[in-house]
């Protein structure tokens, strides 16, 4: 990395301009002054490469504008590198190709990060270069950094967040409103929350590729959004969000990561059961949340605006101001060294599940659902009858299970003649199961007692 005077502007480059990117450039051009008083820097954006150069951006200068994103990345003028264009190609190549010309890089674009983070890290490394990314995962919030410095030296045991403002808009909707999930998912595409194909948020995908990176940061290791197992919201009956309610209970899709009894780490993105008064609970509508537990610093949450132009912007901000400094001071921010992860797999994970099945209304059929359960080791909790006529859905609570033997327990539930459908499978989140560990919970922590 080449040295620059103290006193000069840190010029900064652009990779496209949607949402995000005429958010920034507006910041940068408008708030110049502001932005070198407050932080002690100043920045001067040089250049803006987009996709087609002919078309007219409001508040973008049209001689700021290139249609040649790969000259940019090389040009000697530039010191910072800010990729909004998402995707994985041309992104990469970019941003490969910034870091080796000795570019600090920042980036918002969470599948790129996710798929080839390590990679790259290890480029910037090589060429004493900052890769940033806070606004990859959970927009405005403060996260990434929080978990690199903050809490560098932390024993994280488990980050459990809402991360996808789509799906969290289209649960709150269908748990206060009691509107179906089509219904929801209409109402979010009407406020353009959701894209006309919604898959990469209602299916997890997007908050898969957040959870393989909050994982990565947390414990150190790599983990590629792909190894992330996933479960959308999709199938989710709002007879079973308003179950959920009625016990205590609201219904989250949440990224979590953790460490389990061995030292293995168990990522995954799925719908879950969370107690009313557990702080991840009260995050409505399409706002995000990160919820990091401890060894030494306990429980502690971010809240706020997961998407949208200005709130990400404001975090490729924070992380460009970030990176003009280190280029002053011809530093860099701290790398962890990261090991490999040692994933356990999906049917390891365990956990308390709710889940809903419809019956025929007739004798015997109890016993036989519930034996199923009991061939398959999973313990039943509770359970509970809504009559449908000549129907019934029974919806049971059950004990910490193994998830290998509740899908096989699903499997042979679904075989039983007088078993019409199976509902809502939901895994149980944030409540402490066993009696003995209850003693053991954090005072006034936020794991909930399964009653
Ligand atoms: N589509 C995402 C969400 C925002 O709904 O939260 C970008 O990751």
């Amino acid at each position: 990395m080449a040295e620059i005077a103290q006193d000069r502007a840190v010029r900064v480059a652009v990779l496209g301009c949607g949402t995000v990117g005429r958010a920034l450039v507006g910041l940068l051009l408008d708030d110049a002054a502001g932005i070198a008083e407050r932080s002690g820097v100043r920045l001067a954006l040089v250049g803006v490469a987009v996709a087609d150069p002919t078309k007219h951006r409001v508040g973008v200068p049209a001689e700021l504008i290139t249609g040649d994103a790969k000259v940019l990345v090389t040009d000697p003028e530039v010191d910072v590198v800010v990729e909004l264009i998402g995707g994985l190609d041309p992104a990469r190549e970019l941003v490969e190709a910034a870091l080796a010309a000795g570019k600090a890089v920042v980036t918002a674009n969470k599948a790129l990060v996710a798929a080839h983070g390590a990679s790259l890290a290890a480029t910037a490394s090589a060429a004493g270069v900052d890769l940033l990314y806070e606004a990859a995962v959970a927009g405005a919030i403060p996260i990434i950094r929080p978990l690199r410095e903050s809490l560098a030296g932390e024993r994280v045991q488990r980050v459990t967040g809402i991360v996808n403002g789509t799906t969290n808009f289209i649960l709150t909707l269908m748990a206060e409103e009691g509107v179906s999930y089509e219904d929801a998912l209409g109402e979010a595409q009407r406020l353009g929350y959701a894209e006309r194909d919604p898959s990469a948020d209602v299916d997890g995908h997007d908050a898969a590729a957040k959870a393989a990176i909050l994982a990565g940061l947390a414990f150190r290791c790599a983990v590629v959004g792909d190894d992330v197992p996933r479960q959308g919201i999709g199938a989710i009956p709002a007879a079973d969000v308003a179950s959920a309610a009625r016990m205590g209970f609201v219904v989250k899709l949440l990224a979590v990561a953790e460490l389990v009894a061995d030292g293995a780490l168990s990522v995954r993105v799925h719908p879950s059961l969370v107690p009313a008064a557990h702080p991840l609970a009260s995050v409505r509508g399409a706002f995000n949340a990160v919820f990091v537990e401890g060894e030494a610093c306990g429980e502690l949450m971010l809240y706020g605006r997961g998407a949208g132009g200005m709130p990400t912007a404001s975090a490729v901000l924070g992380d460009v101001i970030d990176a003009a400094h280190n280029r002053l001071s011809n530093s860099a921010a701290p790398a962890p060294p990261r090991g490999p992860a040692r994933l356990l797999p999906p049917s390891e994970v365990r956990c308390p599940y709710y889940l809903s099945v419809e019956v025929a209304d007739q004798p015997g059929v109890l016993a036989a659902v519930a034996t199923a359960f009991g061939r398959h080791q999973v313990s039943i909790r509770s359970m509970e009858q809504d009559g449908l006529g000549e129907e019934a859905r029974l919806i049971f609570l059950t004990h910490t299970a193994r998830d290998g033997d509740v899908q096989a327990t699903l499997a042979e539930l679904a075989d039983l003649p007088a078993v019409r459908r199976v509902g809502a499978v939901l895994r149980v989140v944030g409540v402490v199961d066993e009696p003995s560990a209850a003693a053991v919970d954090r005072p006034g922590g936020a794991g909930a007692v399964l009653a």
